[in-house]
């Protein structure tokens, strides 16, 4: 494919996994990302592609149109994956007004942006948490918007900005409303890596109340195949569910993290909900859409889970700094610190 992507939040979590698929993928596609390097974007993530002449890395905010446009102007922008977010519940709930900058604001200026300059195709990360949460069955697309937690509204709020550009500009833009990821890069304040990193150091693991909400996990490696195949095949103004068919309750997940690492079940504890009413149950999601534009899940649950840990056991170096830092730690002793006292 001869395209040049624009990649946001490239230096995050999926989207940093996204841009060394893509370009494995891809090897004759221009690479540009644009990431606001905040505490979870990490330059490290992408050091297999920053020395290639078809990469280009801008510092920079989606919400900043002088940035954003810039970047339209100067880069021949042909394809555009809008990864770009404040993505933790827990902190939104320290402070649900941040996130609304890049979360629904920033979604705009990229779509304005976009449709300004001719994009050919654009996919809008979303997520299943928009839903709301459900007990029992599967959402499909077609269910409404009923998200419980800032983060979630946020990006709900992101969504109604597409589908406005959509309709205003007729620009060709698909979302993805992906479930619960899991995979290398993720920054460590997600129960995963979260878990994993502690369980190492025999620190315990607070597992909020009695561990029974139930989360469908989604390797990253097929998330990114996923948003790949609505980037090339979906139809414009639609959202595609994106889920892995693994629901677990995080006590079982946090089980399984223990056993993998040989790490005894004491380490748990269960700490009073931090989240509150707004903890979201379950999330489950209908993927026959996205099914039929030939897309799904191909890794096995505990094959990814046990290639995950081992990937946080293996570098060491990627994630000792992060979670030595005075930031991370502040946090952690702001969001757990009454909980776990004298065991943070
Ligand atoms: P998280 O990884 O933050 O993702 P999300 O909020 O998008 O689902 O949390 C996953 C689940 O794990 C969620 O139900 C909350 C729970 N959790 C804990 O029990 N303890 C923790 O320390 C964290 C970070 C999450």
């Amino acid at each position: 494919m001869n395209t040049t992507i624009l990649i946001t939040g490239g230096a995050g979590f999926i989207g940093s996994n996204f841009v060394n698929w893509w370009a494995s993928q891809h090897p004759d596609s221009r690479i540009v990302v644009l990431d606001a390097l905040t505490y979870a974007g990490n330059l490290a993530n992408l050091a297999g592609v920053w020395q290639s002449p078809r990469f280009r890395f801008y510092p920079g905010r989606i919400e900043d149109p002088t940035v954003v446009e810039g970047i339209f102007r100067c880069e021949r922008i042909t394809h555009v994956v809008n990864f770009a977010a404040e993505s933790h519940n827990d902190r939104s709930l320290l402070d649900p007004t941040g996130l609304i900058a890049a979360n629904v604001a920033g979604v705009s200026v990229l779509l304005r942006s976009a449709a300004a300059h001719g994009v050919e195709r654009f996919v809008h990360v979303s997520t299943d948490e928009v839903y709301g949460h459900i007990r029992d069955g599967l959402f499909s697309e077609t269910d409404p918007l009923q998200p419980r937690t800032f983060y979630s509204a946020g990006k709900a709020g992101g969504e109604m900005q597409v589908r406005a550009h959509f309709i205003t500009s007729g620009l060709p833009v698909m979302v993805t409303r992906g479930s619960n990821t899991f995979g290398p890069y993720q920054f460590p304040e997600k129960i995963m890596p979260f878990f994993i990193t502690r369980a190492l150091d025999h620190r315990p693991l607070p597992l909020y109340g009695d561990g029974s909400q139930v989360r469908d996990w989604l390797y990253v490696e097929d998330h990114c195949e996923g948003i790949a195949t609505v980037l090339e095949r979906g139809v414009p103004g639609e959202a595609y569910n994106l889920g892995g068919g693994n629901e677990l309750t995080n006590a079982s997940l946090t089980k399984r993290i223990l056993r993998l690492l040989d790490r005894s079940d004491d380490l748990i504890r269960n700490i009073p909900d931090p989240r509150g009413a707004s903890h979201d149950a379950r999330y489950a999601l209908d993927c026959r859409k996205a099914a039929g534009l030939g897309w799904r899940p191909r890794q096995d649950f505990d094959a990814a889970l046990a290639t995950t840990v081992r990937w946080y056991v293996e570098h060491q170096d990627w994630w000792r700094p992060i979670v030595a830092s005075e930031p991370f730690q502040a946090y952690v002793r702001r969001f757990y610190g009454p909980a776990l006292g004298s065991e943070l």
